[in-house]
């Protein structure tokens, strides 16, 4: 039998995708090895949102070339938005690699893999899903669901829109089918996943379209399916129906992550959003006042290009007035083949540093506080598995999102009653309700 092995970085799309990989691999009748040195196929599923995620891809390419080097019969790939984004580049930077495919071309794997001639190849179309492609679920009880694939939106600084292609929509019907065999199958949880769930539908054809906000409900009245996720929703497009759905469908957690990216109306003109700080704060006051207790999460770039100290004070004042339960925070970076990476006005980086770490500094000042709310409180809590810190304890999940570490003895999957006893800007802890689990 063969053996392979993958490594996923970037989103969680990515880290889906990677699961239809593996799926998919099995289906033709290879197996996952432990490590690089032990595979036939060595795996990588690639991410290029920042220069970050660049440079440790590079780092681990290394192994992968001497791995082939001492047994040139070993079969290297790359797939996910690196690789589409450098198509056949990456075979003039990278001659090693066997294969190379862009994020809509994972079925195309095994196709290559039982042709008969392995010589270099590269796949880089925008075909679509890999929705129907077998799925190995990394955790029983959680699933992501995709339920669309691609982006329409033209943010200046994104390289995601020339990864992943032009947003296509699922037929709400395929979506149903799977979560209803997902829940049947034992899943608890699912995420909704695309880059901006909430254009959802837009593009299905007349007599077909289904909202975000309808497939929202028609998830939620699957039977066995306790909690709906979804990510991410996008400030221009997220309606009051959607938000409505947070305190009206039963399965719907808690938690928006809602991006604002900056705070600066101007940047984000610059940005290409299409929303200004005035509409973002409104959506935010919505969801305030129908999902009161609702967690609301974001991301935030400093240091886009022309950036002023006037526009960054502006994100730190949405910061103050927002709260946020948590945030992303990331420093510019430029992309290639994006608006944003030509632009004039490219700041130093001890600017982006010390905006970034007075960023930082409140972000983390709100998150401690916004936590305390759940102190006391006895929250349902899926369970995940051990504490990474404490094994003696479990750890597990809040609607709202919050990691829980506590004392207990729920099995991974269940959902149980934890109080909360401490909270930092990161994690809750508390112990186990068991008289609640008797009765
Ligand atoms: N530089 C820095 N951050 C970026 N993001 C996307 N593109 C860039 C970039 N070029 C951030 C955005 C997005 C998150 C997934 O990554 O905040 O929401
Ligand atoms: Fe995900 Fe964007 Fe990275 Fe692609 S580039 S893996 S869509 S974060």
């Amino acid at each position: 039998m063969k053996s392979y092995h993958l490594t996923t970085f970037g989103c969680q799309m990515n880290e889906h995708d990677s699961e239809r990989m593996k799926g998919m691999l099995e289906s033709i009748g290879y197996a996952e090895a432990p490590d690089r040195e032990g595979a036939d196929l060595i795996l990588f599923n690639t991410c290029s949102i920042r220069e970050k995620a660049d440079n440790r891809l590079v780092g681990h390419l290394g192994e992968a070339k001497r791995l082939k080097t001492e047994d040139p019969e070993r079969v290297i790939g790359i797939g996910g938005c690196w690789s589409q984004s450098m198509k056949e580049q990456v075979f003039e930077l990278f001659p090693f690699v066997d294969v190379a495919f862009g994020p809509g071309q994972v079925h195309k794997l095994a196709e290559f893999l039982t042709s008969d001639s392995l010589t270099a190849q590269g796949y880089f179309e925008f075909e679509g899903f890999t929705g129907h492609l077998p799925m190995k679920r990394e955790r029983e009880f959680q699933a992501w669901v995709q339920i669309s694939v691609g982006c329409n939106c033209a943010c200046s600084y994104c390289i995601v829109p020339s990864t992943r292609g032009r947003e296509v929509s699922r037929p709400s019907g395929e979506i149903l089918a799977e979560v209803e065999r997902l829940a049947a199958d034992g899943v608890r949880e699912v995420t909704l996943l695309g880059q901006n769930v909430c254009s959802y539908g837009r593009d299905l054809p007349k007599g077909a379209k289904t909202s975000f906000a309808e497939l929202l409900s028609s998830v939620d009245a699957i039977d066995g399916l306790e909690r709906i996720r979804y990510t991410s929703p996008h400030p221009k497009d997220i309606r009051e129906d959607v938000i409505r759905a947070h305190a009206e469908l039963a399965s719907v957690c808690e938690h928006i992550h809602l991006p604002l990216q900056s705070g600066s109306s101007r940047v984000l003109k610059a940005m290409r959003r299409t929303y200004n700080q005035e509409r973002y704060l409104d959506r935010v006051a919505t969801i305030r006042d129908l999902v009161p207790d609702c967690a609301v999460t974001t991301d935030i770039i400093v240091g886009f290009p022309g950036e002023t100290d006037a526009d960054f004070e502006e994100t730190m004042e949405v910061v103050e007035q927002v709260r946020y339960d948590s945030a992303f925070t990331f420093v510019f970076s430029p992309r290639r083949g994006t608006l944003a990476a030509e632009l004039e006005g490219q700041l130093p980086h001890p600017v982006k540093r010390e905006r970034m770490d007075r960023l930082v500094g409140a972000v983390q000042r709100h998150a401690t506080d916004r936590a305390q709310r759940f102190v006391g409180r006895t929250m349902e809590v899926l369970v995940e598995g051990p504490s990474r810190t404490d094994p003696a304890k479990l750890r597990g999940r809040t609607r709202h999102n919050k990691t829980i570490n506590f004392a207990g003895v729920a099995a991974p999957g269940e959902l149980t009653e934890v109080e909360v006893t401490s909270a930092t800007s990161t994690t809750l802890a508390g112990e186990e309700r068991l008289l609640a689990r008797l009765g």
